[in-house]
């Protein structure tokens, strides 16, 4: 292996710059040419990449978004697309890709390994946390201490007005996110996509519910993969008597910040074996950390695969949220 490209694809999440970092540095390391691809495969369709020092990644384990930048890229969705990108890795003659990114990401990495024979590794970079083959993601920790801490500040309003709050969260179809803010916030109702039979009418009997209880202000946690905060306020509103409802969408700001240091450490950690995977021979794989312990697991059994919430943390919503 002399040369490797490495790029972040999807949405971006705290934590990106650092496993680029790991993985420019743990290749220098091994005498291999790390080689940047911008925009993701966007850029990767354009050529657009240049070989990385360890002075390029200087100073960035620390900054949110990614120094490469990152797209969602159509044409890679065609197979037209990724032959081209394979035309580019042989002009660069790059033996071996590392794509930083969530399950769309890793199914076009897959397709190009199938189609092309590219060896690729993903490393698990998305806020969502809605990735198997890993415990937690990169960002995940940062977008749900971010999220926690709005929560906090909409807590002091809501209990000085006696009102509810519904508060919007990311996660596309999971509930990863939302599940640990409600927790992490204690709020009184979460929606979660996993849990369906917990709808917009359960939630307005759980705030009837603790109204008569003594509750005057309450948070309710709207996972954005069951719908609209604003129209679960609403509904609260319309239900509920005595109530005015307020929703805030905390939206695109759960992606953005410095990383937080399990964030950074995850991606280094990630970034490194993704290096040292392409170097034993993996050849469609991802590189995550199960309990503690860095783990390969084939790219097929880790795309379109569902990973479950955690029961026990949604039980304890059930038990403290009284
Ligand atoms: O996958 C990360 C994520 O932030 C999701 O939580 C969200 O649904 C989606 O990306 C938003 O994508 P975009 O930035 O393209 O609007």
């Amino acid at each position: 292996m002399k040369r490797i490209g490495v790029l972040c694809s999807g949405g971006d999440a705290p934590g990106m710059n650092a496993n680029v970092r790991a993985v420019v540095r743990a290749a220098l390391e091994r005498g291999i040419t790390p080689y940047g691809i911008d925009r993701g495969y966007a850029g990767f369709l354009a050529g657009a990449l240049r070989p990385l020092t360890s002075r390029d990644v200087s100073g960035i384990v620390n900054l949110g978004g990614t120094f490469l930048r990152t797209a969602r890229c159509r044409e890679f969705h065609e197979p037209a697309g990724r032959t081209q990108a394979a035309a580019v890795l042989r002009q660069h003659q790059i033996d071996g890709l590392v794509v930083c990114g969530g399950d769309g990401s890793f199914t076009g990495a897959q397709l190009l390994h199938r189609e092309h024979g590219v060896a690729v590794v993903g490393t698990p970079g998305t806020i969502d946390n809605d990735l198997a083959g890993t415990d937690h993601t990169i960002g995940f920790d940062t977008a749900v201490q971010t999220a926690v801490e709005a929560c906090d500040r909409i807590r002091d309003t809501a209990h000085s007005h006696d009102r509810v709050f519904v508060v919007e969260v990311m996660g596309r179809h999971a509930g990863f996110i939302a599940l640990e803010v409600a927790v992490a916030a204690g709020a009184e109702v979460a929606l979660l996509p996993e849990h369906p039979a917990h709808d917009t009418a359960w939630c307005c009997q759980q705030i009837a519910l603790m109204q008569q209880r003594g509750k005057t202000s309450m948070l309710v946690v709207v996972a954005e993969g069951v719908g609209r905060g604003e129209q679960v306020a609403a509904a609260i509103d319309a239900q509920v008597p005595g109530t005015s409802a307020r929703a805030t969408v905390l939206g695109h700001v759960l992606r953005g910040g410095s990383p937080s240091s399990d964030d950074r450490v995850l991606a280094s950690l990630t970034g490194a074996d993704a290096v040292a995977a392409l170097c034993e021979g993996a050849t469609c794989h991802h590189c995550g950390v199960i309990a503690g312990r860095l783990v390969r697991t084939p790219l097929e059994e880790v795309v379109g695969v569902k990973k479950p919430l955690n029961p026990a943390t949604v039980a304890l919503l059930g038990t403290l949220a009284t």
